[in-house]
């Protein structure tokens, strides 16, 4: 067995998702139906988008990328809503369904490993942070169910508009309340960014590693 197909095993016996390479490096040109013109995020090159989302990442503090992480998926869930408005093939809504849930997959999980055990160690509100997690758990289930469909399926794009209901309920509650108390307490959030920022391009890499490419 080749090395990459071992460590695709080894991810698939832990229960990861395979993901498209699309997901990581999404197409270019989206659904020409669609009326409005495409935003500079959406026609860069994927490697001057990596390159920016990097560069955005260097000198920050932990909440300052999380928000960048908030503002890039809820700019990836208005692409969908126009896709899915104009009626896109599936072979153009899921790639980008699985880039959202690929991007919300290693954000959870770095706020689940790093920031929210550090917001709890300095003491910060433990029942928003219960409720957040609770909150992760429930996107966790609705991004499962999205992946094990096909964009077919009756119900895709009411899943992935919920998933971006929850998520904007969620955001908006640790943009409000959560990120200004950890602001307030003592943690360390430069301390904190740059070992999620090292975290994130450890996940994203391992997934981008172990996927599964499907032309
Ligand atoms: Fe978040
Ligand atoms: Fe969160």
């Amino acid at each position: 067995m080749s090395r990459r197909c071992r460590r695709r095993a080894r991810r698939g016996a832990v229960g990861l998702q395979r993901v498209r390479l699309s997901s990581i490096f999404p197409p270019l040109v989206r659904s020409p139906n669609v009326a409005s013109a495409p935003t500079h995020e959406t026609t860069m090159p994927a490697n001057q988008r990596t390159a920016r989302v990097r560069d955005r990442r260097v000198a920050t503090d932990a909440t300052e990328l999380l928000c960048a992480d908030h503002r890039e998926v809820r700019g990836l869930f208005a692409e969908y809503a126009k896709l899915a408005r104009a009626r896109a093939a599936g072979s153009e809504r899921r790639p980008l369904a699985e880039e959202i849930c690929t991007l919300l997959t290693v954000h959870a999980a770095i706020e689940e490993e790093i920031f929210y055990r550090e917001a709890r160690a300095a003491g910060v509100d433990a029942d928003l942070l219960d409720e957040a997690e609770v909150e992760h758990a429930a996107a966790k289930d609705l991004i499962a169910q999205i992946r094990e469909l096909d964009a077919g399926d009756a119900l895709y794009d009411a899943r992935v508009r919920v998933l971006g209901e929850y998520v904007g309920h969620h955001v908006a509650e640790e943009e409000g309340e959560l990120f200004a108390k950890c602001r307030a307490s003592a943690m360390d959030l430069h301390a904190v960014g740059a070992r999620l920022a090292s975290r994130q391009a450890e996940l994203m890499s391992e997934m981008s590693e172990g996927m599964e490419v499907v032309p």
